[in-house]
């Protein structure tokens, strides 16, 4: 199988996998306004999708569509035979690779053992990552941060990954108890770089962390040459083009908040539908569809960077519907 890590050019974006947010409905949003030139989804635990009840979330959250390719599946979890059955099961479901997620600070998640508290059970987290390397013939990744409490973690946590040789390796230049709290450590890239180039320099080197978009990211490949890529995160909070050097108008803002509205209404009802059928068969399945609540924190994402956009907000975050909000918006 090609390894897409070889396929990337130099200086490569990526969407940040950001959990409640890079659902396959945003991400079709994000390759409509400028793709980046690789996809995260959102993290799945690799127990839920081992369990008879967490399975079919898991594979709801796994879902990819045409404009998502190619796209990396996340996985988290502690358990190492269960990382190895998600692997396994990742290959038919349209992804190019799988990372580990070896970085999430969320207290829950590190109180199971996961994300970031792997990087104080090393021997579990090289367990975990090899269990899922000889399950699947997909390119396995890791993504981590510099330490779980002190920066200089990294001499060692760093080495102790690449000496594994993963197929890329992105780092959040932050501890976990820095959380997003403090500005990226930029300034550590040079040397991370040379850890890589000692330990495995076949491993794509991904920096991740403050990064706002495609002409920063060019900025930082003209200035450390060794990194392969860039990761972007919050940066498509601020700007939905961020992976492009388009200036959106409001026009195109609100085009682009409406074809989000349309992706929302359509899995709305394709869940509905799917889950209506489930129990028609003798399923236990509750008939509902997609929550409305979380979809008005996107609402900041289309509406900040023109005049009237905050009022505008204002008004979409009373309402309880999408139906509501078209209506407002069609009033502008
Ligand atoms: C809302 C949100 C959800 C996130 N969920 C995940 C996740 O599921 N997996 C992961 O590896 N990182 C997750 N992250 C961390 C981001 O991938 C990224 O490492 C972090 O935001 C720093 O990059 P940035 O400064 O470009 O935002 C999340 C971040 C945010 C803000």
């Amino acid at each position: 199988m090609d390894n897409i890590w070889n396929k990337l050019l130099h200086g490569f974006t990526i969407l940040a996998p950001m959990e409640g947010v890079t659902d396959v409905i945003f991400r079709q949003v994000v390759a409509k306004a400028g793709r980046p030139d690789l996809f995260f989804t959102e993290f799945t635990n690799v127990s839920s999708f081992a369990s008879e009840k967490g399975r079919a979330n898991a594979l709801e959250r796994l879902e990819v569509v045409e404009s998502d390719a190619p796209i990396v599946a996340q996985i988290w979890g502690k358990n190492p035979e269960h990382f190895a059955e998600l692997a396994g099961a990742l290959e038919g479901l349209g992804f190019a690779g799988l990372d580990i997620n070896m970085g999430c600070p969320d207290r829950h998640v590190n109180a199971a053992g996961g994300g970031a508290a792997m990087i104080r059970t090393p021997e579990l987290a090289v367990e975990c990552l090899n269990q899922a390397r000889q399950a699947t013939k997909l390119p396995v990744s890791v993504k981590t941060r510099l330490g779980y409490t002190y920066v200089d973690e990294y001499r060692t946590w760093l080495p102790t990954l690449l000496k594994e040789h993963p197929a890329a390796l992105t780092v959040h230049l932050r501890t976990r108890k820095e959380m997003s709290k403090v500005p990226a450590h930029f300034e550590l890239i040079p040397e991370i770089a040379g850890l890589r180039k000692a330990f495995s320099p076949e491993t794509k080197l991904v920096i991740n962390g403050d990064i706002k978009g495609l002409a920063q990211a060019r900025e930082l490949t003209v200035k450390h040459p060794q990194v392969d890529g860039w990761m972007i995160g919050r940066g498509v909070f601020e700007n939905p083009y961020c992976f492009t050097d388009h200036q959106a108008t409001r026009a195109e803002l609100l085009n682009l908040l409406n074809y989000h509205l349309d992706l929302f209404d359509a899995k709305d009802a394709e869940l509905k539908l799917q889950r209506a059928q489930a129990l028609s068969e003798g399923g236990d399945m509750e008939v509902r569809g997609l929550a409305f609540e979380p979809l008005k924190r996107f609402f900041k994402v289309y509406l900040h960077s023109f005049p009237g956009a905050s009022d505008l907000r204002t008004k979409l975050m009373e309402c309880k519907n999408t139906v509501e909000v078209r209506r407002i918006l069609a009033e502008r």
